[in-house]
């Protein structure tokens, strides 16, 4: 028997003026996007805004509805908005922001959007960093990349891609 181990290092920082003005700036721009979710059931909004590589920014918000199971959490959205209208770019971070008066400290994406995320970081080598954090500011997490999120994760290598 052979026992392995999975860790990850992150960061947190007490502030997000501690980060570049682009990474403030991306942050911004997502806690704008979460004023575009529509959110009457959970109250929790979320916004992302997504930088490429080549620096194209896309963002999407959480989408509810009536029938819980088909809202749409705002990292896939953004994602999908991404594709639409700019295509595929290899992405360099992503800023979650949420907006939610119970919320005390950053929310990390759900299982379904790790899953989504680790597709999109399968088909680039580079990692896809993740920031997150609160719109009412403070503390800033930031993840080296997503494939952290999801160790073991089921792709489309396991299917021949
Ligand atoms: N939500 C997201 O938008 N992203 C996540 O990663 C977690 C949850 C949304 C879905 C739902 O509209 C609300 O937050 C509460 O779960």
């Amino acid at each position: 028997m052979e026992t392995y181990q999975y860790k990850f290092d992150y960061n947190v920082y007490k502030d997000k003026r501690s980060l570049s003005s682009v990474d403030q700036a991306l942050i911004n721009e997502a806690a704008m996007t979460s004023q575009k979710a529509y959110a009457p059931y959970s109250k929790f909004k979320v916004g992302v805004s997504i930088r490429t590589t080549d620096q194209t920014i896309s963002s999407g918000a959480n989408q509810e509805n009536g029938a819980f199971p088909i809202g749409q959490c705002a990292e896939r959205v953004a994602l999908y908005s991404m594709i639409q209208v700019h295509g595929r770019q290899p992405i360099d971070t992503i800023a979650i922001v949420v907006d939610n008066k119970n919320q005390k400290t950053p929310a990390s994406p759900c299982g379904s959007c790790r899953q989504m995320l680790h597709e999109y970081r399968s088909h680039q080598t580079t990692p896809i960093r993740l920031l997150l954090s609160l719109a009412t500011g403070g503390e800033v997490i930031e993840l080296y990349d997503v494939k952290d999120l999801l160790p073991f994760a089921f792709d489309g290598l396991f299917l021949g891609q």
